[in-house]
């Protein structure tokens, strides 16, 4: 690449000066120059050579800010009703939350255990004030009193079900839990005899039966390569396909479907931004900060860019909670920062991460900020713009969609930018034996025929969490999360590993005396599957000095009397 003059550079960074409407004035951190210009066309600045003498003012050309700053996990588009159960919408018919749902012949059969009476609720409602600080973010420090979860509500919510009134409900205000779990076949089933309970969810979550059909329809109707063929079925795969793309881009918040670039997922999609912006534009000497608590998909793609780019890896600590150390990322952030790569939420320890504010404070040092929602997608809406990152990923199958697909969100800004990462058909414009040109994107990411019917299960899982709404599910989750919390706690000798004021419904433990693989393979023999070993993040293990721990996790088809079970198993080990 020619570099360019100096005195170009100037003239650009003054003209976007002069032009620029937002000067930040706010959030400043100590050594970074008010006053920069805040829009700045990215191919620009991406191109712009390190500059001689400019070190202490390393970055001209500053990118735009996020444009919302206050709730960093609540897509301001959220409508206010949407954010309150009482005046929610109504389940959609026939499938999840329905009122017509049908009664188990036998609550103890479905739940495993006598559900809890309506004195001892599975679920506490929760008030607008409580919804929204979960959807913003599970606060531990929250005192629960767990006997009085439902109150007046007591009564009302006893139904012909009984036992499990309080979870399966249609009028209550938690989800419809006893229905939910309807439509996920494979949890009517029994492993060593007693009833699958699937707390595993961190690790994949379970299929909705509208999934397994969108797929199997898909193949038995539609099947067709895409973007190449007349016929009618190439135009129903497209137009199937570009669907799931625009479902992709509503569902995070993006400005549009061009934005949205398919993958296999979460880890493919990480490759590519390492693989395209990382080789690009890393140079010897520049940082890649990433935190402590991030999953190995989120370090070794990065590790293995860096030793070809001579660049470095820093490491944002965490407390003993597991929470970012702001301050310390305040100090690790300098000029040489060029890409900060953050999970949204921990997998191993379940920690929120403030990634929003973390954003706003790397593009103050001209760095890229990836986000990786392998492990929020399924548990809180996201909006990438307010989040105001660069990129962010997630896998289809963390949130009730196939395997083998996943999204990369990528800011308009960047289309240009990046250089393709694959090649081959589809992703060209036009191809000589001397000279290929590339698509736009999203296509000059998608070489070869992509993973059509996995994209369409991919649609039918984002509209049915979205016809439930995340905040239901972030309530109900919360809910989860805290009875466990409770009930874990008291067992003697057992120690959670992260209890970060704002979590997802992911809980470690380690049991003394006990390895983490025998406790897996108890809860296993009592029918209840939970990951336990290292997590694919050893960092974030080790940082509380062990290498494995027994990870239960849960989602909207999880309740109370799974929780009881675990428990149970848990503290009959911890008495031996
Ligand atoms: N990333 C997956 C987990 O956390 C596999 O278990």
């Amino acid at each position: 690449m020619e570099p360019f003059p100096a005195d170009l550079i100037a003239q650009i960074a003054t003209k976007l000066f002069r032009e620029s409407s937002h000067t930040p004035t706010t959030g400043v951190p100590a050594g970074v120059p008010h006053g920069v210009p805040a829009v700045a066309p990215d191919n620009i600045r991406e191109r712009l050579p390190t500059i001689p003498g400019m070190a202490s003012h390393p970055n001209p050309l500053a990118i735009p800010e996020a444009t919302h700053g206050s709730f960093p996990n609540v897509p301001h588009a959220v409508p206010v009703h949407s954010m309150n159960p009482s005046v929610a919408p109504s389940p959609m018919p026939g499938s999840m939350g329905s009122p017509t749902m049908q009664s188990p012949a036998n609550p103890t059969e479905l739940f495993g255990r006598a559900a809890p009476s309506a004195s001892t609720p599975a679920v506490r409602p929760m008030t607008q004030d409580g919804l929204q600080r979960f959807v913003h973010g599970v606060r531990h420090q929250t005192p629960v009193q767990r006997n009085d979860c439902l109150g007046g509500e007591a009564t009302r919510v006893r139904t012909r079900y009984d036992g499990i009134a309080a979870i399966s409900s249609p009028t209550s205000q938690g989800l419809d839990v006893g229905s939910i779990r309807n439509d996920f076949p494979i949890l009517n089933q029994r492993v060593h005899g007693q009833p699958l309970a699937w707390l595993d969810n961190a690790a994949t979550t379970q299929k909705p039966q509208v999934v397994i059909d969108a797929i199997s329809e898909f193949y038995a109707t539609d099947n067709s390569n895409i973007h190449r063929a007349a016929h009618t079925l190439a135009a129903r795969a497209t137009e199937a396909y570009e669907q799931a793309r625009t479902t992709v881009a509503k569902f995070l918040g993006a400005r549009s479907e061009k934005d949205i670039v398919f993958a296999r997922g979460t880890t493919e999609a990480i490759n590519l931004v390492a693989n395209t912006y990382g080789l690009r534009y890393l140079k010897k000497g520049d940082e890649i900060l990433l935190s402590m608590v991030e999953h190995h998909a989120n370090i070794v793609p990065w590790q293995m860019v860096a030793k070809r780019k001579g660049a470095e890896i820093k490491v944002i600590p965490v407390n003993d909670r597991g929470e970012i150390i702001m301050d310390e990322y305040l100090r690790l952030l300098n000029p040489k920062t060029r890409i900060v790569s953050l999970t949204h939420a921990s997998n191993s320890l379940g920690t929120i991460l403030p990634v929003a504010e973390m954003a706003h404070m790397a593009k103050r040092y001209g760095a890229r900020v990836l986000v990786d929602g392998a492990q929020s997608v399924s548990h809180m809406p996201v909006n990438v713009r307010s989040m105001g990152c660069d990129f962010f990923v997630f896998s289809g199958h963390k949130i009730f969609g196939p395997t083998g697909i996943g999204a990369l969100y990528i800011a308009e800004e960047l289309h240009d930018v990046l250089p393709p990462w694959q090649g081959g058909g589809n992703m060209i414009k036009n191809v000589t034996f001397e000279k290929t040109t590339y698509s736009e994107a999203p296509a000059k990411f998608e070489a070869g025929t992509p993973n059509i019917a996995d994209a369409v299960g991919l649609k039918a899982a984002l509209d049915y969490v979205s016809r439930i709404g995340l905040p239901n599910i972030a309530a109900h989750e919360h809910s989860l999360l805290e009875n466990a919390t409770q009930q874990l706690s008291a067992i003697p000798g057992l120690r959670i590993i992260g209890t970060a004021r704002e979590k997802v419904s992911v809980i470690s433990f380690v049991l003394e005396g006990h390895s983490t693989e025998e406790i897996g393979k108890a809860l296993d023999q009592a029918g209840i599957a939970v990951r336990s070993g290292h997590h694919c993040a050893q960092p974030s293990l080790r940082r509380f000095g062990v290498e494995t721990t027994v990870r239960p996790s849960f989602s909207l088809y999880n309740h109370a009397g799974e929780i009881d079970r675990m428990v149970d198993v848990v503290r009959s080990l911890a008495r031996k």
